[in-house]
């Protein structure tokens, strides 16, 4: 795989946010740490939000791992189907401004259903995360999850992001659609497998069906593929260990005007720690986005 090309600065007066794709285990934790400083000083991004749902072996989160990715400079972190896998992080989920639940699990579940980050100059963005009903388990509509909690935010939130967690490609196509114009963005998680469909759509929402996985790509969905094959030919149970090779960070940035909530542009980015070194020894200002 090679490098995807890295944009230039933002347009004048755009904000860059990004999103960091699913972090797997210790090796995403390693490479998500590592980048924020290149996300934050080269790329220029005023807001980095990681979907954090894999980050504890695997599965779930740590509060240590939640203290880890902010000390290192992520602003806020999304889940998803794991999210309570390890019980721990409820305290953090409901004491803490900057991490949230699915909004479409049941009103008495742990956590925030949505947050909202203030940037410099009292630009505000919330955030909302919601989970797919195709290949998972049961919950409530994300459509109607996600309106109420865009209802939720107050008018001066002119910055909406919604991670769509979900298996079916067709449903976050239509949650995408369906936002288009109410949300700045709509970018999916949970395949873990990147998508290169990343669009603009007509009233202004950037998209793209799934941001892909951060961590060790030689792997079945960042568990080590040895044991996914001897689970699936012998049918017994086998701990699916995370791999260790070929560690990336999948992530996908897009520029967004405060005044109008509405997205100019966005883009894939798709990094080894070996381009993730090289890009932050460049003196160069990056290559410009093809
Ligand atoms: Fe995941
Ligand atoms: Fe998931």
């Amino acid at each position: 795989m090679s490098p995807l090309p890295t944009p230039g600065a933002p347009a004048s007066g755009l904000l860059r946010i990004v999103l960091i794709g699913d972090i797997v285990g210790k090796p995403g934790m390693r490479i998500a740490c590592a980048a924020v400083p290149w996300l934050r000083e080269k790329l220029l991004a005023k807001l980095i939000v990681a979907n954090a749902e894999n980050a504890a072996d695997g599965s779930g989160l740590r509060c240590r791992d939640f203290r880890k990715l902010c000390e290192h400079g992520v602003d806020a972190i999304t889940l998803g189907d794991h999210v309570y896998r390890k019980r721990e992080i409820i305290e953090v989920l409901e004491t803490k401004h900057n991490i949230v639940r699915p909004a479409n699990l049941p009103s008495s579940a742990p956590g925030k259903s949505q947050m909202t980050i203030e940037l410099e100059n009292s630009v505000k963005v919330g955030i909302v995360a919601a989970l797919g009903r195709v290949f998972m388990k049961p919950v409530d509509c994300p459509f109607q999850a996600v309106d109420r909690e865009l209802d939720r935010f107050d008018a001066s939130v002119r910055i909406r992001l919604v991670d769509f967690h979900a298996e079916a490609t067709s449903d976050k196509q239509l949650m995408g659609r369906y936002l288009d114009g109410r949300a700045s963005a709509m970018l999916g998680t949970h395949t873990h497998v990147a998508t290169a469909d990343e669009q603009l759509f007509p009233g202004g929402t950037a998209y793209q069906t799934d941001v892909g996985m951060t961590g060790p790509f030689d792997s079945v969905l960042g568990r080590r593929t040895e044991a996914v094959l001897e689970a699936t030919l012998s049918s017994l149970p086998v701990p699916f260990q995370v791999a260790k090779e070929d560690v990336r960070m999948n992530a996908t940035w897009f520029d967004v005007d405060p005044e109008s909530g509405k997205s100019l542009a966005i883009g894939r980015l798709n990094l080894s720690e070996t381009s993730l070194i090289a890009l932050q020894q460049a003196k160069q200002a990056m290559p410009k986005l093809l």
